[in-house]
């Protein structure tokens, strides 16, 4: 079961999805948790990506994923790349090292989807303010208790636009998406299939300090969380920890890593200048665990107060685990929850204390 058809566009899965029967098993129960203080059932959630407007997220809260994180908005619209945008690669070089080497997607399906490796290539596509204004505020409304609506946001660089106007564009979306409902902030500093500027803020610890105090202003006093991409070196990762330090209350590790991804005859997947796309799903699993696995020891050496959140190839309950034993607060799916919509069904099942 996929609740994305792979098979149709963006557009149609945003229109027509979730591809869900409309059967909703019992949800366990579990005892009450927190997330930075707002009461939830479970640590478990959905990733920024599916959740792209309240229909989506009211399927999602009622298959028992606790935190939803509404997909990231900009100030301005923006269209998807165009059809395709997700397939499936062979296991490739490890990603855990930098490498040129394109992974390669095969000539026919290879198996059940929760057990591959995924390459997106979205753009953060996003409607108008005047769209997810209002569908925040109504998705809030429909939420059962116990459930916290994250929405992501991202500014959008346009030609000339200073680093101060670029943070302050997120410290204005945090407050628009605050005021229509989110109960945190989530500024997403990372997103590997987007051209320039916005997509690899997290490189440049100075606009993650920047970008974390608009944001923190902005939030008001609701909670703050930064999306950050695989950063390497300890020593970056650390730069970047504490650049974020006291005004962010967590991050979230890590979105999907960028690489080349080609057709078995070498032609790029994705057509001309999309040749780098995001790898996802269970091939980033393990650099995602490695990335919580650091971060957490950083916080630990350094005294910082930063939450670590887990995300990347979360698919079965067994990953969960690892997540949460590297020491994270929280853990996200994106790709597991789609093509497993029971997945937090299943995790409540086996660990009702997460
Ligand atoms: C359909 C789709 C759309 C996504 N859109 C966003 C987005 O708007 N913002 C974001 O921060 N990450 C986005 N992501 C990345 C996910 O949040 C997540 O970081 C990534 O997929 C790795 O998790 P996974 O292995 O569970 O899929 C998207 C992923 C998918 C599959």
């Amino acid at each position: 079961m996929s609740t994305y058809r792979l098979d149709r566009s963006f557009e149609w899965n945003v229109r027509n999805g979730p591809a869900y029967d409309g059967t909703f098993p019992e949800v366990p129960e579990t005892p009450l948790k927190d997330y930075f203080g707002i009461p939830a059932q479970s640590r478990i959630g959905v990733a920024a990506s599916v959740l792209v407007n309240r229909r989506w997220t009211e399927t999602y809260a009622q298959l028992g994923f606790d935190l939803l994180t509404y997909k990231t908005v900009r100030m301005r619209r923006r269209r998807c790349h165009n059809f395709p945008n997700w397939t499936f690669v062979h296991e490739g070089p490890n990603l855990l090292e930098e490498t040129d080497t394109a992974l390669v997607r095969p000539a026919r399906r290879i198996g059940n989807p929760l057990d591959l490796t995924g390459a997106g290539s979205f753009g953060m596509p996003s409607r108008l303010p005047e769209f997810w204004q209002e569908d925040i505020c109504k998705t809030r409304a429909s939420l059962p208790a116990n459930k916290v609506l994250i929405v992501s946001i991202v500014a959008t660089p346009l030609p000339g636009m200073t680093a101060d106007e670029m943070a302050s564009e997120f410290g204005e979306l945090a407050g628009m998406v605050s005021a229509a409902g989110a109960q945190v902030i989530e500024a997403n500093l990372s997103c590997p299939n987007v051209r320039a500027g916005e997509g690899e803020l997290y490189q440049d610890t100075q606009m993650v300090g920047r970008v974390a105090k608009a944001v923190r202003t902005g939030a008001g006093n609701k909670p703050v969380t930064l999306k950050l991409g695989h950063i390497l070196k300890n020593e970056d990762l650390s730069a970047v920890l504490q650049a974020a330090e006291g005004l962010a209350d967590g991050v979230v590790m890590i979105n999907g890593v960028n690489r080349t991804v080609v057709n078995h005859d070498g032609s790029a997947t994705f057509g001309p200048g999309r040749e780098t796309c995001g790898i996802i799903g269970q091939g980033l699993r393990p650099v995602a665990i490695d990335a919580v696995d650091r971060a957490v020891r950083i916080v630990q050496r350094d005294g910082l107060s930063l939450k670590i959140i887990g995300t990347g190839g979360f698919a079965k309950p067994a990953d969960a685990a690892a997540f949460f034993d590297a020491g994270a607060y929280a853990v996200f799916s994106a790709s597991g929850a789609i093509f497993d919509p029971h997945l937090a069904i299943r995790v409540k099942q086996e660990h009702p204390e997460w």
